[in-house]
């Protein structure tokens, strides 16, 4: 049971099986875990280099996870391309490629999960009823098989990285969390794997989302409720346009538990939104830092 292994200067081991993966990491040093669903672009490429900065062997897993899609979700669609993903990685100096098919990361029914809590059945988890638990509990098994130092996660999933450091606090994982900014192509959108689904006009409309943001951010010395205001009337204008934006959710959030912040709350929050454009699902964030809404603000570094 070996790894198609090669030379680092042409490309990574690819590893389909828990076994490859531990001969690929035999005497494997300080170890980063990058997780993706493939279909890798410049967002997880930056989120390799990360990796790649802090640890002498990189792994990326390339795994569509059915168990954190629902019904009637884009699991069947969902972009996949793994010699594209197995060359962006050689080209960002990663060392393994991980990339088990589903019999493999399931082999049986999965009985046992990780449950999101009630963090996980807010925004994206009442929009997606189950997912979180998906991601948990394929992050956990991956963290199991891997075992990094570290994991990189991009911040884009905003609420996805608050549960998977919730996780690894709560169940005493030996694993470091790291984030990774969230990047924008050169028009504004957040990367995302999903972008391949836009039409050019489709795109032109899912704009509205950073614009709503911006929008919201813009406001922030006003206080939450006029973030929320700013970044409202902007998506409520793209709700308006063709091809329309049809708005998940809008919402200004405490960053670690992701619960809606009060009208006086002050210092750093999360402003996110999700939308659908034509049949596509979008999700974009913010880190806004309010001030209090009467004179003089908060102290630099004072949260509530
Ligand atoms: O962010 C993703 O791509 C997925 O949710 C993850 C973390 C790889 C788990 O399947």
């Amino acid at each position: 049971m070996t790894t198609t292994r090669t030379p680092a200067t042409s490309g990574p081991g690819v590893a389909r099986t828990p076994g490859e993966l531990r001969s690929a990491l035999a005497g494997a040093g300080r170890l980063a875990l990058v997780p993706t669903m493939g279909a890798l672009h410049e967002g997880h490429r930056s989120l390799m280099r990360l990796a790649r900065a802090e640890a002498d062997t990189v792994v990326v897993s390339v795994f569509v996870n059915p168990l954190q899609f629902g019904p009637g979700e884009d699991l069947d669609r969902y972009p996949r391309d793994l010699p594209g993903d197995v060359r962006q990685c050689a080209e960002e100096g990663v060392d393994v490629v991980f990339a088990p098919d589903t019999a493999t990361m399931y082999p049986r029914e999965q009985m046992i999960t990780v449950d999101a809590g009630t963090m996980g059945e807010r925004l994206e988890g009442a929009s997606r009823p189950g997912h979180f638990t998906g991601v948990l509990t394929v992050v956990a098994k991956l963290f199991h098989l891997v075992r990094p130092d570290l994991a990189v996660f991009g911040e884009k999933d905003a609420q996805q990285i608050a549960l998977v450091r919730r996780m690894t606090a709560d169940l005493n994982l030996p694993v470091r969390i790291v984030g990774a900014p969230l990047l924008r192509d050169p028009d504004g959108l957040a990367a995302s794997s999903r972008n391949a689904y836009l039409s050019a006009r489709e795109r032109e409309s899912a704009l509205a989302l950073p614009r709503a943001l911006s929008a919201g951010r813009a406001a922030a010395d006003r206080g939450p409720d006029a973030v929320r205001a700013a970044a409202r009337a902007v998506l409520d204008g793209a709700a308006r346009a063709i091809p329309p934006i049809a708005l998940d959710y809008l919402a200004l959030v405490d960053t670690a538990t992701f619960d809606e912040v009060g009208a006086d709350h002050t210092g750093q929050a999360c402003l996110a939104v999700a939308a659908r454009v034509g049949s596509t699902r979008l999700i974009d964030n913010v880190t806004v830092r309010l001030a209090a809404a009467d004179i003089g603000g908060t102290p630099e570094g004072d949260s509530s």
